[in-house]
């Protein structure tokens, strides 16, 4: 679908949506979260007729809202859609946002930066993509349990201080990419580190002996 005509469709959709919006009470999504999701659509090659066919967001295929009260989007699953090229910077509007799952998806280029500085976000899986290019040295993902970006073509260094602000994760794996640090990692402060799957990078450096101290670590691969 060409630039235009998506924001051709985006524009319409924003009409539709303000009428909508003095229309009715008792409406789902919420106006933020719709902007970062049409953002989000409008920079891929492939779209959802099915998002379009409903201005309730909360209702769109792979999309979770939270409790009424507030129905913000919580989840965003479209694994295994061919979403194909970009992720967008837009995205990361989806404030609230706790599952974010692009698994196997044929998307490439660089991750948005501010994806790693999301404060409610708890589980991040886009392993099996393209993604290159490095991603920041320092995380900031408070709430993250689940950290899957497996199988992609990522440089650079790996998140060496990861756990001192992603004090809850329980799951990281960075198998197959083309990380290539020669860096210490540090894990002491990973005290909820069930499993670590670092394999099949370029790896070298080291680990600091901290490692012996994770009780909770049952599944190591370098
Ligand atoms: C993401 O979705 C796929 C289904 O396509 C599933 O196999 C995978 O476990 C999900 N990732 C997480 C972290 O739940």
């Amino acid at each position: 679908m060409g630039v235009h005509r998506s924001w051709a469709i985006v524009f319409t959709l924003e009409f539709l949506f303000q009428a909508q919006l003095l229309n009715s009470k008792n409406r789902l999504c919420n106006q933020k979260d719709w902007h970062a999701l049409f953002g989000f659509m409008s920079n891929l090659k492939t779209y959802f007729e099915a998002w379009i066919s409903s201005i309730d967001c909360c209702h769109w295929e792979g999309i979770i809202c939270g409790p009424l009260s507030s129905a913000r989007v919580i989840k965003l699953e479209l694994s295994r859609k061919r979403l194909s090229e970009k992720l967008s910077d837009y995205l990361v509007g989806l404030d609230k946002l706790k599952t974010l799952n692009l698994s196997h998806d044929f998307l490439k280029g660089s991750l948005p930066l501010a994806l790693f500085y999301m404060p409610n976000l708890e589980q991040l899986d886009l392993s099996y993509n393209d993604f290159s290019r490095p991603i920041p040295g320092s995380i900031d993902l408070p709430s993250i349990q689940i950290l899957e970006i497996s199988s992609n073509s990522l440089i650079g260094y790996l998140p060496s201080h990861i756990c001192v602000n992603s004090t809850r994760i329980r799951f990281l794996s960075l198998v197959m990419n083309y990380f290539s640090s020669n860096i210490l990692l540090r894990l002491g402060t990973c005290s909820s580190l069930e499993q670590l799957l670092l394999g099949r990078n370029d790896l070298r450096g080291g680990i600091t002996e901290d490692i012996f101290q994770l009780q909770n670590l049952n599944l190591l691969e370098l």
